[in-house]
């Protein structure tokens, strides 16, 4: 089957890299997640990967801390996680490149759009560490801003839920899953998709995002298949 992408940004969140142990990496966890997108990678679709660090670090939501230099903090947890994702790629054998949004040159690139493009282009997986570079904007939109910069077809955001809900399926047995959305419907009811700065990037620069679960990692590969699984939202 023929991917429906030729090139993807996809979200993952530092909790899908923690496993049962819910913080920090675990690695087997990290190995099956990175099979699909090896998979992706031999179909010939260009993958750039955006990860959250939530598995390090939430100091952000404790409101104990001065918010920049908690945000800070997540940025290094992010770029943990990237060297995490790029170590088990490299150990399937797929070629990857991390880029920091803050320079740390020692440890990895520092993000540069063409040269990103370029590793693209060549086969390898792109990791972005380090969120945008800058306090108070979330993973959710560094992936839409790398996404929209690298020209994307499509956010594929890998999440612990499988898709959009018009309510917390957590606590009510009753909530009903969106096939699709419209950014204006995600707007108008008030869904929780990304935060309204993410959002607005994707729905100015009209990238959809794809909602799915990481419970089941071959989902990424699903949706780069185009196979209708999670929330579509464009
Ligand atoms: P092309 O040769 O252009 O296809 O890409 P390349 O990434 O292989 O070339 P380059 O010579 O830029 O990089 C060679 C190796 O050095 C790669 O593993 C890069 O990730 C790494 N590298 C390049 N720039 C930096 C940097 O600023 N910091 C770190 N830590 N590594 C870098």
């Amino acid at each position: 089957m023929e991917p429906k992408y030729k090139r993807v940004l996809l979200k993952l969140s530092g909790e899908s890299l923690a496993g049962e142990k819910k913080s920090g990496i675990d690695f087997d966890t990290v190995l099956k997640i990175c099979e699909p997108i090896k998979k992706c990678v031999d179909a010939g679709v260009e993958v750039a990967i955006v990860v959250g660090g939530g598995n390090f670090w939430r100091g952000r939501s404790s409101g104990k801390m001065d918010r920049t230099r908690a945000d800070h903090m997540g940025m290094l947890a992010t770029a943990i996680n990237a060297l995490g994702v790029c170590d088990a790629l490299e150990q399937l054998g797929v070629d990857t490149r991390v880029q920091t949004a803050i320079s740390m040159r020692e440890i990895a690139e520092p993000y540069i759009r063409g040269k990103a493009i370029r590793h693209l282009e060549k086969g390898r997986v792109v990791v972005f560490g380090c969120g945008t570079g800058n306090p108070f904007f979330s993973t959710d939109s560094a992936a839409s801003l790398r996404a929209a910069e690298i020209e994307a077809d499509i956010i594929l955001k890998a999440t612990m839920v499988d898709g959009v809900y018009d309510c917390d399926p957590k606590i009510n047995d009753d909530a009903v899953k969106y096939d699709t959305l419209s950014f204006g419907e995600v707007v108008e009811k008030q869904l929780k998709v990304m935060d309204g700065t993410a959002a607005t990037m994707c729905r100015e620069n009209d990238i959809p995002i794809l909602v799915f679960s990481i419970e089941r990692p071959m989902n990424i590969y699903d949706a780069v298949l185009g196979e209708n699984i999670g929330t579509l939202v464009n």
